[in-house]
């Protein structure tokens, strides 16, 4: 190999490893903080915002989250006090706009290395989507939809 060749392998390499930091950058530079995948976005929650659907996700969300999140979702809680990663307030901006999707990708698969456990093995599907509409309610996302 020439030692004009070897540059140009060497250039190569290094502009490849450049661009899959970028697009790791990129990866978690969406969003703001969030943590769910794009695709997990526009995942359609099957219930509607129906008053009984919110107080199934109500009573879930107290059982299930609330000891970190806090009834009110404000995370002003002992447990979270004393976790080294905070729990998100939910009424706050961290997740302003987060969808019903991402909300139940978070649930099912919970945040790796922070201590918000994943729920798939312990709710169903249905369960989830509830409590997805009721940390969306949570937020004031639904009060605009009630006359709908
Ligand atoms: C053991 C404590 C704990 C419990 C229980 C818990 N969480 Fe969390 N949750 C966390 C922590 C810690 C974070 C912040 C993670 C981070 O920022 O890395 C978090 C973050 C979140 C987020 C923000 C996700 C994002 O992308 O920023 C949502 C939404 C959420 N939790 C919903 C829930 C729901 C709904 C439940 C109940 C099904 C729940 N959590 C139960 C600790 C908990």
């Amino acid at each position: 190999m020439t030692r004009r060749m070897k540059l140009s392998v060497l250039s190569l390499a290094v502009s490849l490893l450049m661009s899959a930091w970028l697009v790791d950058l990129g990866a978690f530079a969406h969003e703001g903080h969030r943590h769910a995948p794009a695709s997990a976005r526009k995942l359609k929650n099957p219930l509607t915002p129906a008053e009984e659907n919110i107080e199934a996700g109500r009573a879930l969300f107290n059982r299930h989250c609330a000891s970190c999140h806090g009834e009110d979702g404000k995370a002003k809680t002992d447990i979270a006090a004393a976790m080294k990663v905070k729990p998100t307030d939910l009424t706050g901006h961290t997740v302003h706009g987060i969808t019903d999707g991402e909300i139940y990708w978070v649930i099912t698969n919970g945040i790796r290395n922070s201590g918000m456990p994943a729920f798939n093995a312990k709710t169903k599907p249905n369960e989830r989507w509830q409590m997805a509409l009721y940390v969306n309610h949570l937020m004031g996302e639904h009060s605009h939809a009630s006359g709908d």
